[in-house]
């Protein structure tokens, strides 16, 4: 069974994420979909509620699961007998920190390797932060998120849309 781990802070998840999980979901047997719980990084939404949106989203894929993990990334994919640890890349801007990651983990953990997993180019401009920006000027994000993200995303940021 080769088991991948795609971690993120997925706050909340966009489509780009969901792009990588649909692509490395037919690269592993199982893909855990993993919410790093960083009680130092200032996040919008909490833990459970990214973990809960990725569930609803990710429902349609068989194989993959989604969990939350505290500590080192290294550590929770070990214990969950990981085979590799998988990232989206949009661009190049996003290769540099991707590399010293990748060299973190593998010297903590030298057999674990790191699988990049190119996103849709339709995708390659989208973040979650742009997202977030977005919708507290009151901009649209159709297509952008989905329809659960959007709702979510305005009920936190008092849009009022529902
Ligand atoms: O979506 P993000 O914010 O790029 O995700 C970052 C994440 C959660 C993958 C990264 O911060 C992480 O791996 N955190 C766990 C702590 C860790 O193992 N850090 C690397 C070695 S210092």
């Amino acid at each position: 069974m080769r088991i991948g781990i795609y971690p993120g802070s997925f706050d909340p998840v966009t489509n780009g994420h969901l792009d990588i999980v649909e692509r490395a979901s037919r690269l592993f047997d199982e893909l855990r979909v993993a919410v790093g719980a960083n009680p130092s990084k200032t996040t919008l939404f909490s833990v459970e509620e990214r973990v809960n949106l990725l569930r609803e989203v990710c429902a349609p894929f068989e194989n993959v699961q989604v969990d939350r993990f505290d500590g080192l990334l290294v550590e929770y994919a070990l214990s969950q007998n990981a085979c590799a640890v998988v990232k989206g890349l949009r661009a190049i801007s996003d290769f540099e920190y991707e590399f010293q990651q990748t060299q973190i983990n593998r010297r903590l953990a030298a057999d674990l390797d790191t699988v990049f997993v190119m996103t849709s180019t339709d995708y390659s401009y989208l973040s979650s932060s742009i997202v977030k920006e977005i919708v507290r000027y009151g901009g649209a994000i159709a297509g952008l998120v989905p329809d659960v993200v959007d709702r979510a995303l305005r009920h936190k940021l008092k849009m009022g849309r529902d």
